[in-house]
């Protein structure tokens, strides 16, 4: 494969990743088909920030992936702490398994980490994402709102020592809704 290339998402990309999210989800069995929705109404949030959304590309341009990151908190009777939601990732299904997930999720998490956020949630593969690091977050005391599968709901601190622990229900702003 030539050269792949990461980058913060530019408004002229949006159509060509929303298309590649809807590619990306079109054999999936959990999905509800919405995840190319999903990244307009995320963008469209108050907290949306253009360098937690980034690209896979080739050097002739040919976008690849997609992947965002987004703010959530998490909340419990004691704190209130935001972290960051990884949701959607996406790779065109004939260039998966390349290892183009992978980079652009690093890269999401260097850039979350950099901008100082303590950790992620991920409702994903527990196989895929355990091995990028993510634990079942509830091994942690973070849970979803939502009724899924214990192993499916993940959370990976993105500090070695982090400054706090984080302990709550997610709430998910009204773009997940
Ligand atoms: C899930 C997805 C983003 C992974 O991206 P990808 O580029 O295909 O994955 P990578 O090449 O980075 O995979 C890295 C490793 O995970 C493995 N892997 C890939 N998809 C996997 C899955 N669904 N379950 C378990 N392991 C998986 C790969 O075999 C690879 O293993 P290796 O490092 O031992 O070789 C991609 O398959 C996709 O777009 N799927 C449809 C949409 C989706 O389900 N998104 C995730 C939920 S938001």
């Amino acid at each position: 494969m030539t050269q792949l290339l990461i980058g913060t998402i530019v408004e002229s990309e949006y159509e060509l990743a929303k298309e590649v999210v809807k590619q990306a989800f079109l054999g999936e069995e959990h999905t509800d088909g919405n995840e190319h929705e999903l990244i307009g109404k995320i963008r469209k949030s108050p907290t949306y920030n253009a360098e937690l959304e980034v690209v896979a590309k080739t050097e002739s341009g040919k976008i690849l992936g997609h992947a965002m990151m987004s703010e959530v908190t998490v909340n419990s009777d004691e704190q209130s702490n935001v972290v960051l939601a990884l949701a959607p990732v996406s790779v065109l299904p004939e260039y998966q398994n390349r290892g183009i997930g992978k980079a652009l999720i690093e890269a999401l998490e260097y850039r979350a980490y950099e901008n100082g956020y303590i950790g992620v949630v991920v409702l994903g593969h527990s196989e895929y994402h355990q091995k990028l690091g993510y634990h079942i977050a509830s091994d942690f005391d973070i849970y979803t709102p939502f009724e899924v599968p214990d192993e499916n709901f993940m959370f990976k601190y993105l500090w070695d020592h982090p400054t706090k622990e984080i302990r709550g229900t997610v709430h998910y702003p009204e773009a997940f809704q």
